[in-house]
């Protein structure tokens, strides 16, 4: 017992969370952008500055995004941008539409403003466009919160129609696209959809981040929108923090300055499509029944586990064969249509753990009923 312990105590796969690959991280050419932003900006980015932002990085989002400075707000990562825009735009009380299942954090931070939530189903193709009518007759949302690629936890991409059909909605019945896209330059094979910032400029709002495509401690992120929106944004973040962490902004401007961001795309989409490839791979071989979609990019592949297997068994079982797995129930709005729900983060794992995890996690589903 002793030896099988130590053997999967030094050879636990975690399937836990949705992290970049250390091995990622462009250390020395970040390490170099940090030297020329203290030579450059030194005393701006050691001094308290604008709440929307470093400006040059602005800038540089701006005209990477084509759209006006105006219109780009910074921040220390996009989820805060999230919570201040609940916090400068919601009321307790009101509503708001997500898909379900979602971001568990968009969750949370949803729940604790005292939010009436509405999880809208999602499908392998987008929201189930059926229900999103039905409850939009019921209920005027404040904004559809939406991840429409590789989505956080499903890793499903909406299709073409649906964006239009749920574009067309928004103008009919007056609300607000809330899209959180931070995977949508991770796209290893086929096309880009067609983005909300054409289909609907004047419905959409976009929250994106640097943290997946350079590193995630870095926390920047940011945010699209109208400059009347940003300006009410920056306004919640400035009675908040004063400014953002303009270190990490200089050091991120000086790096996309330098060029850096296309080799980088390159080098992660050879880095995690093979670890997509893999995971797909081994649930073909070994849980070919149980996969939700089949992404072409992102960080998450998730499953339905079979019919009469429990999740909690599961779960607690992959514990002790050394697989750590999340409690899907966190990322539905009513958690316990995510009993059965598995998300598989797979771009921080080598494709032969990823193997071994699925390989164990089939063993222990098989042995739970299957
Ligand atoms: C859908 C989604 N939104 C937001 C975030 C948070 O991003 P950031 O690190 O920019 O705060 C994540 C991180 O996993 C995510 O998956």
């Amino acid at each position: 017992v002793l030896i099988s312990l130590r053997r999967i105590k030094v050879n636990t796969i975690d399937f836990s969370r949705g992290v970049p690959a250390v091995k990622s991280f462009p250390m020395e050419k970040l390490a170099e952008a940090m030297q020329r932003a203290f030579e450059k900006h030194g005393a701006t980015m050691l001094q308290y500055g604008s709440a929307m932002g470093f400006l040059p990085l602005r800038e540089w989002i701006a005209q990477w995004q084509q759209c006006s400075v105006e219109e780009v707000l910074i921040s220390n990562g996009s989820l805060q941008i999230l919570d201040f825009f609940c916090e400068a735009m919601l009321n307790s009380g009101d509503t708001v539409f997500v898909e379900s299942p979602t971001y568990d954090r968009t969750l949370t931070i949803l729940r604790r403003r005292g939010i009436n939530i509405v999880g809208i189903p999602l499908q392998e193709d987008g929201p189930n466009i059926e229900v999103l009518l039905e409850s939009l007759e019921r209920v005027h949302p404040a904004f559809f919160y939406i991840i429409p690629y590789f989505q956080n936890p499903t890793g499903i991409t909406w299709s073409r129609a649906k964006r239009f059909q749920v574009a067309d909605l928004a103008r009919s019945h007056g609300f607000t696209i809330f899209e959180d896209s931070p995977y949508r330059f991770l796209r290893y094979r086929g096309m880009e959809e067609e983005a909300f910032s054409n289909i609907a400029p004047d419905r959409v709002l976009r929250i994106s981040s640097f943290t997946k495509l350079i590193a995630a401690g870095i926390r920047v992120g940011f945010l699209l929108a109208d400059s009347d929106i940003i300006q009410k944004v920056g306004k919640v973040a400035g009675d908040t923090y004063i400014s953002p962490c303009f270190v990490s902004q200089a050091m991120v401007f000086e790096w996309c300055q330098a060029d850096l961001l296309g080799a980088q795309l390159v080098h992660l989409r050879q880095l995690y499509s093979d670890r997509l490839d893999a995971c797909l791979r081994a649930l073909d071989e070994f849980l070919p029944d149980c996969v939700v979609a089949r992404p072409e990019g992102g960080f998450f592949v998730s499953l339905w586990l079979p019919k009469g297997v429990s999740g909690e068994s599961v779960r607690s079982a992959a514990d002790s064969h050394g697989v750590v797995l999340t409690d899907g129930r966190g990322f539905f709005p009513n958690p316990e249509d995510g009993q059965n729900f598995l998300r598989l983060p797979f771009c921080a794992l080598p494709p032969e753990d990823i193997r071994e995890g699925v390989r164990r996690l089939a063993h222990i589903i098989h042995d739970h009923g299957v």
